[in-house]
């Protein structure tokens, strides 16, 4: 069936909207990219949804921009039907993420906030939309993050390489899938800061005029300054063990403000804190895989918005290199397998709404720390009346992940084929984004 899969991450740069066509059943399922694209904010709605990210945010704001938000999410799907010459009624299914502005799943009580409502979703684009979906995984005393593990798992587990998926959206996250593994052994976790500092220093520098370090230029011309990178680096966030996720209440506005002030006392250039910044980022990646992965991963593709920026990509590779020598992983950027790095966490809740739809959990309890497997979500219906009889819950689908699933269907998911329609896929999109029929991702 045809899904679209809608997300905006923590940086708050846009929607990134994937339109899928998603078979099968797990540990077989199949998902082939047609068509993707990102619809960036416009400066005031980034700025809005900015405000909104923290505790003392107006109810009357959130309220607001929880509508306006809708509105947004559902042009971007019609967008990206558009795309791909489709209409509404070739679709089954949205799964929305929304847009985090708060995520507190150690509070009391815990809880994590996701905007952008679905009714609006639904009503615009007359496609039944399911959203919310971290909240079943809160709920059962889980993290609510990360959500995306599973359907890596379901995408990129392999019979014989141990892989890495690494995120570097505004928090970086990474799941780690040893080889033949099912999915009780995925690991995965946030490992820290992604593009979050990177993005707030290069606004300070440059008076706002920056959203982010394009293309790492700034950290390139800098000089990182290592006592600063070991204080950083000292952080508690980073020696607390998995199950862990973190977001912008850690390493957001008021880091970024702490971060600079300090690099101003050290006599640092705005280059210099960019160059820091980006080595945290990357040697806080390279620490995690060493304290909490089992193994090193034999080869890691990097996706998000961090992927496409080369110094941070190099320096990750230097920090890699310095923790595990010879055994240091391949480091690949996903556009390499064919799928879309930029839409991967679109096409995820793509996979999480298809699962939710068919009544089965989509949280690995062991990620999250959540007690139980959940079905994620809620589904908001479209007018259309026919769809209502479409979802089916059976007791048993609230089972949890099969460990013993055959080994020698582990493959299948690996032999989709990516297709994104047309070559307007406005952000990250990979050379190999044009109908390839049969891919094998670079094992
Ligand atoms: N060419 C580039 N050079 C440097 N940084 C880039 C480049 N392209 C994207 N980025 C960074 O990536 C960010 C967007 O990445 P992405 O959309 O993956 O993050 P996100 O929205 O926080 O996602 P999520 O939280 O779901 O992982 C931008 O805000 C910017 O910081
Ligand atoms: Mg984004």
């Amino acid at each position: 069936m045809n899904l679209i899969g809608l997300m905006s991450g923590t940086s708050a740069d846009g929607i990134d909207a994937a339109l899928v066509k998603i078979s099968g059943a797990p540990p077989d399922l199949r998902v082939r990219e047609i068509a993707c694209l990102t619809q960036p904010y416009d400066d005031a709605t980034r700025a809005a949804v900015l405000d909104l990210c923290r505790p003392d945010a107006p109810l009357l704001a959130l309220g607001r921009v929880h509508v306006l938000l809708g509105h947004r999410f559902a042009e971007a799907a019609l967008a990206v039907l558009a795309q791909a010459s489709l209409t509404p009624a070739d679709v089954t299914l949205i799964g929305s993420h929304g847009q985090t502005v708060y995520h507190a799943p150690d509070g009391d009580p815990p809880f994590t906030l996701q905007i952008g409502d679905p009714a609006v979703i639904a009503a615009r684009t007359n496609i039944p939309t399911v959203a919310d979906f971290r909240a079943a995984d809160v709920a059962a005393g889980g993290q609510g993050a990360p959500l995306v593990p599973y359907p890596d798992w379901l995408m990129w587990h392999h019979p014989t390489r141990t892989r890495a998926l690494q995120n570097i959206g505004g928090i970086a996250n990474v799941t780690y899938l040893p080889a033949s593994g099912g999915p009780e052994s995925v690991v995965a976790f946030d490992t820290g800061p992604g593009n979050v500092l990177i993005d707030g220093i290069a606004a300070r520098a440059t008076g706002g005029a920056w959203h982010c370090d394009r293309d790492g230029a700034l950290a390139a011309q800098g000089r990182v300054d290592e006592t600063l990178l070991a204080h950083l680096l000292d952080h508690p966030y980073l020696r607390q063990p998995p199950p862990r996720s973190t977001g912008r209440e850690t390493f957001g506005a008021a880091f970024a403000a702490d971060l600079w002030g300090q690099a101003q006392a050290r006599g640092l250039t705005p280059a210099d804190l960019a160059a820091t910044a980006t080595a945290f980022t990357a040697a806080s990646i390279a620490d995690a895989y060493r304290g909490w992965l089992p193994a090193p991963p034999e080869e890691v593709f990097l996706c998000g918005g961090g992927a496409d920026n080369p110094t941070l990509v190099r320096v990750i590779r230097e920090h890699l290199a310095r923790a595990f020598g010879d055994a240091a992983p391949a480091v690949r950027h996903y556009d390499e397998t064919g799928y879309s790095s930029g839409a991967k966490e679109a096409v995820a809740f793509a996979i999480l709404a298809y699962e939710t739809w068919h009544g089965r959990p989509g949280n690995l309890p062991h990620v999250t720390g959540a007690s139980h497997p959940a079905v994620l979500g809620h589904i908001t219906p479209a007018r259309r009346s026919t769809v209502l009889a479409t979802p089916h819950f059976s007791p048993t689908a609230l089972r949890s992940h099969r460990a013993d699933r055959s080994p020698s269907s582990a493959t299948s998911a690996n032999q989709a084929t990516s297709s994104c329609a047309t070559s307007a896929c406005q952000r990250r999109v990979p050379a190999t984004c044009s109908p390839s029929p049969s891919r094998e991702p670079t094992n």
